[in-house]
């Protein structure tokens, strides 16, 4: 779109889950897509799936979520924070999700999730998650396995979830750190060639098989004649190179994920 004062271009973006974690109004600390999408494959989201969320927070990976168990899914978000959870409703509806998010005031810790039967997956990012876990027993559905995921930053807040997690007979604990891990790539502008060539020509001398590290040798071991000093210039500039920053930054938190098995006998 022409901009109002007709001096520029506006871009009018389809809206996205990954936008609006982007732009959304902080009314807590939120997740990001590194977290929410290996979330959602690691608890095996899909259309149709029931999960429960606590605490709803601002709403951001309720958002994803509510797109990824869409059309037939239900997602019951719980927040004890009443603003919160006013705001995320109302936003939950003017974004279309209002029939997919069930959203409850409730402290989760102190008086459960009083659903029985009925979960395939939960998701806690909680304060205290270990005191969800028996609740959150309850829910899942009783005659088949389901996944559940704690996100807790600090490693001792996992040591208590995992024990919890155990006492009430969940099996396959595994704790996992999601870091996003930036390649740069960038052309290789300037490369002498000269030690690539008189290797490849020792080595064809000898009969050797080309070691080829760069894609021209082997071409000068193919047929050394074709190759022109035009030729080397031209791969020298064609190659990408790949580097890592120093540091990788960006703990968000710890994800704890585990089973819950039907028929354990576990309190
Ligand atoms: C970090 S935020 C959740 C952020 C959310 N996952 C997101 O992506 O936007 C944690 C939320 O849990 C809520 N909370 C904490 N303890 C709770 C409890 N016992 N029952 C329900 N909600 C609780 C807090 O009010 C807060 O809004």
């Amino acid at each position: 779109m022409v901009s109002s004062n007709y001096r520029g271009f506006v871009y009018l973006l389809h809206p996205t889950p990954e936008l609006w974690t982007l732009v959304l109004p902080h009314r807590t600390q939120i997740l990001y897509i590194a977290d929410i999408s290996f979330i959602t494959a690691q608890l095996g989201l899909k259309p149709g799936v029931k999960m429960i969320e606590s605490g709803t927070g601002s709403g951001s990976f309720s958002h994803s979520i509510a797109r990824t168990i869409a059309p037939t899914g239900t997602l019951y978000s719980f927040e004890y924070h009443e603003e919160r959870a006013k705001m995320a409703e109302r936003e939950f509806k003017e974004h279309g999700y209002g029939d997919i998010i069930k959203m409850h005031h409730r402290d989760v810790c102190k008086e459960g999730f009083q659903l029985h039967d009925l979960v395939d997956a939960v998701f806690l990012d909680l304060p205290a998650p270990w005191d969800a876990i028996a609740s959150a027993k309850q829910a899942f559905k009783q005659d088949r396995t389901g996944k559940i995921c704690c996100f807790s930053p600090c490693i001792e807040q996992v040591a208590r979830s995992v024990t919890a997690l155990e006492q009430h007979g969940f099996v396959e604990i595994t704790m996992y750190e999601c870091l996003i891990k930036e390649h740069i790539v960038t052309p290789l502008q300037k490369f002498d060639f000269s030690a690539a060539l008189q290797d490849a020509r020792e080595r064809k001398e000898k009969g050797l098989p080309p070691s080829d590290s760069f894609g021209v040798k082997r071409r000068l071991a193919r047929d050394e004649r074709t190759v022109t000093p035009q030729e080397i210039e031209e791969a020298a500039n064609l190659m990408l190179v790949s580097k890592t920053i120093g540091e990788t930054r960006g703990h968000t938190s710890y994800l704890t994920f585990a089973t819950f098995l039907p028929f354990t006998t576990a309190s």
